[in-house]
């Protein structure tokens, strides 16, 4: 559910008008709905209600400080991937210990940050990252608080470049190794030893991957602690998806994926921790387009928006199907016409959908992408030497601005020009 809903003909966020939105800001735009965050925020944490837990934002879903701070403000933590996202959750207020540090190449500068700033825990991904993390914790004169990320080499039927938990994938430690790893982790003095983390992949769209990933954690939870590890924190990772089609059969709520977690790991008695970033900020977010021309080819329309690849990768990058819909209500019965919907950048992979059917629009008329929020803006670029897109943020019956849009020369003067040209 989402607060993106069309009222008196017209979409609106919330109760700003979309296209108010835009005469303010100029299209293209990606709008976040406050509401919708806040939601999908307490969904998880209400389904996690009776554990011990902290939902840890998967900040590089959307990452605007806005964004950041509204969540962080609800309870939520947060789960970074490099030195930029933890300084930039750090910016929006976010203290340290509510801050996870994910991802397979950390560097010995990046740990350095987290430990001076201050973390909750590293999730460990290799053994050559444990020295460095023991070497640079000793040296500062702390212990490092960790987690090992195993891979429970589970397929999570999801899109091959967001799977991450098979043994190909280059996440994690085969789980059929975490014995061997957790003992090496335990002898090095600048580590503590405090969890296990997993993480699958992303829009999963069925439970049963899940469930076959936290049984192997359980058993594992168990066989460390008979190890003599005192194991006291699982860090379940993201991974739930969104239904990005309307027609598509919903994926499961957090409601049932914290059944799940209860049922499976509810017994240890460990504090659960999830790093939910697509569910939350997904339907949270449209991008806002302007139709610049309707051409008509040999065999199809084109609907050419001012929108571009750069702006949402999604679609080029993952075949991902993202809703299109006008701004102004359709009319009821209008008869839906078959687009492709392509954007202005010079390639043929700028396209956003083949063969759709909409309602009717035309040159000078906005259509937004719906489940937009989350891996839109974050993925963005300026290729084709085009701006980054603003942000906005919708509360209620205001907006604000939460990224503008840099000027030609922000972005030009940028390079430099070496001495001898
Ligand atoms: N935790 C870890 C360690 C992750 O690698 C990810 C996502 C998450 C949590 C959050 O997963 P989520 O709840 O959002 O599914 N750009 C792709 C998605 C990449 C996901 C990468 N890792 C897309 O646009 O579909």
């Amino acid at each position: 559910m989402d607060h993106f809903i069309y009222k008196n003909g017209a979409l609106h966020a919330e109760d700003v008008p979309v296209a108010e939105i835009a005469a303010a800001v100029g299209t293209p735009f990606y709008v976040y709905s406050t509401a919708t965050l806040l939601r999908h925020f307490h969904l998880f944490d209400d389904a996690l209600d009776g554990l011990d837990h902290l939902v840890c934002y998967a900040m590089k879903a959307a990452s605007n400080q806005a964004i950041l701070k509204t969540l962080a403000q609800a309870g939520a933590g947060m789960d970074v991937v490099s030195g930029g996202e933890y300084r930039r959750a750090k910016a929006a207020g976010v203290p340290g210990d509510r801050i996870v540090f994910s991802g397979v190449g950390k560097t010995a500068a990046e740990i350095r940050l987290a430990l001076e700033g201050g973390i909750r825990q590293f999730n460990v991904e290799s053994e050559p990252e444990m020295e460095v993390l023991n070497a640079t914790a000793l040296a500062m004169g702390q212990m490092a608080p960790i987690t090992i990320r195993v891979n429970p080499d589970v397929d999570a039927k999801t899109h091959a470049k967001i799977a991450t938990g098979k043994s190909e994938n280059k996440f994690g430690i085969p789980i059929s190794r975490a014995r061997e790893v957790y003992a090496l982790a335990a002898s090095m003095d600048g580590l503590e030893v405090i969890g296990i983390d997993v993480h699958i992949g992303s829009q999963l769209t069925d439970l049963a991957p899940f469930e076959a990933a936290y049984q192997k954690v359980a058993e594992l939870t168990e066989t460390l602690r008979a190890d003599g590890h005192n194991i006291r924190r699982l860090d379940l990772g993201g991974g739930l998806g969104i239904p990005y089609a309307r027609d598509n059969q919903a994926p499961p709520l957090p409601v049932d994926y914290g059944a799940l977690v209860k049922r499976t790991l509810g017994h240890l008695g460990c504090e659960i921790e999830i790093e939910p970033g697509r569910l939350i900020a997904g339907n949270a977010g449209l991008m806002v387009s302007e139709v610049i021309y309707v051409k008509s080819g040999e065999d199809r329309d084109f609907l050419i928006i001012d929108g571009a690849m750069n702006d949402l990768i999604r679609p080029a990058m993952y075949e991902a199907y993202h809703d299109i819909i006008p701004v102004i209500e359709p009319a009821p019965g209008v008869d839906q016409v078959k687009f492709d919907i392509v954007g202005p950048v010079c390639e043929s992979g700028d396209t956003f959908a083949k063969g759709r059917f909409m309602s009717p629009v035309t040159a000078g008329e906005l259509v937004a992408f719906r489940s937009a929020g989350a891996y839109g803006a974050v993925m963005s670029s300026e290729y084709n030497s085009r701006p980054l897109i603003p942000e906005v943020l919708v509360n209620k019956d205001q907006f604000a601005v939460i990224r503008r849009r840099p000027t030609f020369d922000e972005m030009i003067n940028r390079d430099t020009i070496p001495e001898w040209l």
